[in-house]
Parts: C-alpha cells; sequence; structure tokens
C-alpha cells in the first residue's frame, strides 16, 4: 500500500488541530503541526523561536525561508517516511512549491489535501473560548468541547491555558493573513485534484466521521 500524505488546510480556528489528533489514531501516522513545533521552539528559546516569536505573537506569517528547511526535513525522519499528516504547512504558494520539490526530489507525493472549512465569525467564536494543555498540547473548548474537570486536561490533568496569539485582536490579523497568504492555496491544489472539502461547522465528531470515510475510500481506491 503506498504512502498516506495528507495536508490539513484551512482558517484558523477551524480545527485542523482537533481532527488531527483524531486521524492520526484511525490512521496511524505522525502527525506535524508547524504551530506546535513553532510554539515549542519559542517557550525553549531555541534559534528558531527567537526568530518565529515576533511574527508568531503579531498575528503574521513568520518567513517562508525560517519554516520551509524544519518541515521538509520533518518529512524525512523515519517516522514519517511511510506517511504524515502535515497541519499548518504549506501556507503560502512558495511554501508549497517547496514541498512538492522537495517531495519529488524523493519520489513521494501528497495523496489529499483535506480543507476544513469555516467562516471567519465562526472562527472568531472558537478562538475566543479555545483552552490548550500545556504539557499534552491537547485543544479543548470552554463551550464545543469542555473537558471533563474545569481548566485540566483529560489525558493528564495539566493546566489549560489561553494561546497568546488567541487575543480578539491577533484573531482578526491572523483571519486577514490566512485570506490574503493561504487561501490561495485552495485554488492551487484543487487545479492538482487534491483538494476534498469539507464543512467545519459541523460538530467535531461529524467533520471527523466524513474526514475518515474519504480517506478510507481513497486508500481503496489506492489497492485497486
Ligand atoms: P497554527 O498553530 O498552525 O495556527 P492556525 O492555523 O491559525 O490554526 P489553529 O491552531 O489556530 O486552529 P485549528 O484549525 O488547529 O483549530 P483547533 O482544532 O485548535 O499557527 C500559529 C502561528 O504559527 C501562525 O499564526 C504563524 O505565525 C506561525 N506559523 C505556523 N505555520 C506557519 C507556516 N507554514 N508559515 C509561516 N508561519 C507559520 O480548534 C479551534 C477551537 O475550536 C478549539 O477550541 C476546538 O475545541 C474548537 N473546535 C474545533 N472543531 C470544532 C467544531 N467542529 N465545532 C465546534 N468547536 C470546534
Amino acid at each position: 500500500m503506498s504512502e498516506l500524505n495528507l495536508i490539513l488546510l484551512g482558517p484558523p480556528g477551524a480545527g485542523k488541530g482537533t481532527q488531527a489528533e483524531r486521524l492520526t489514531d484511525d490512521f496511524n501516522l505522525p502527525y506535524i503541526a508547524t504551530g506546535n513545533i513553532l510554539r515549542k521552539a519559542v517557550a525553549d528559546e531555541t534559534e528558531l523561536g527567537k526568530q518565529a516569536k515576533g511574527f508568531m505573537d503579531d498575528g503574521k506569517l513568520v518567513p517562508d525561508e525560517v519554516i520551509t528547511g524544519v518541515i521538509l526535513e520533518a518529512l524525512e525522519n523515519a517516522d514519517a517516511r511511510d506517511g504524515f499528516i502535515l497541519d499548518g504547512f504549506p501556507r503560502t504558494v512558495p511554501q508549497a512549491e517547496a514541498l512538492a520539490e522537495g517531495m519529488n526530489a524523493n519520489g513521494r507525493e501528497l495523496t489529499a489535501v483535506i480543507l476544513v472549512d469555516v467562516p471567519d465569525e465562526v472562527v472568531v467564536k472558537r478562538m475566543s473560548g479555545r483552552r490548550v494543555s500545556v504539557k499534552t498540547g491537547r485543544v479543548y473548548h470552554v463551550d464545543f468541547d469542555p473537558p471533563k474537570h474545569e481548566g485540566r486536561c483529560d489525558v493528564d490533568g495539566s493546566r489549560l491555558v489561553q494561546r497568546e496569539d488567541d487575543k480578539p485582536e491577533t484573531v482578526a490579523k491572523r483571519l486577514a493573513v490566512y485570506h490574503e497568504q493561504t487561501e490561495p492555496l485552495i485554488g492551487y491544489y484543487e487545479d492538482q485534484g487534491l483538494l476534498r472539502r469539507f464543512d467545519g461547522t459541523r460538530s467535531p465528531t461529524e467533520v471527523h466521521d466524513h474526514i475518515r470515510a474519504t480517506i478510507a475510500t481513497l486508500r481503496l481506491e489506492d489497492e485497486l
């Protein structure tokens, strides 16, 4: 069976991370999320983190050259050789071109690009209620996906916090950046026949069921 190389695309707060958690379990794939990699680098005060922090706090994208090498390297790690779920990359057309070039050079190709689509007003509501575990990174929402015990992660009881870039003024900027720089990727991948659209306004379980069924079908088609 060939590799399952998936990209999750969509506006901030669409539910990409929420779906990725479920899909990694379904298909036993490594999850590579640029946001998580960058937030860890900032917390650890690495060189990458120092370069990225100002852009992230401001709701802007970090420069293509800062993130592209990190991701291409991650895709060649042993655990990602048989497939991956990539979330948050590419976010610009030059990033998509670099990804295609890097994968082609290694004889690999994308299986599908999963677009989780939600309108801006839904994004704003979701971001204001999002809480994230400081230890596990597990994502919750105070109303739509609450933890069993308020302020504590279900997995290990660690503290839940609000992300720095979830403040309303930063969310508005992130949405503007998404529309301007990332949305062109929808047409880019549609032209290549790779795009699969999902209505992200449905419940997390419904969105998950639809995506899982689509991926399972892609796998079956691949085996025929
Ligand atoms: P990143 O962490 O990738 O942020 P993002 O793409 O803006 O995505 P989010 O993590 O905000 O949202 P999500 O879609 O994963 O939603 P979630 O599942 O949490 O990037 C952060 C920053 O890093 C960027 O701004 C940039 O500066 C930098 N960066 C990253 N990649 C880069 C790149 N390639 N190039 C340059 N810079 C880069 O869900 C949101 C909330 O909604 C949660 O509370 C969840 O519980 C709830 N929820 C989820 N699904 C549903 C549902 N179906 N119904 C109701 N509630 C739901």
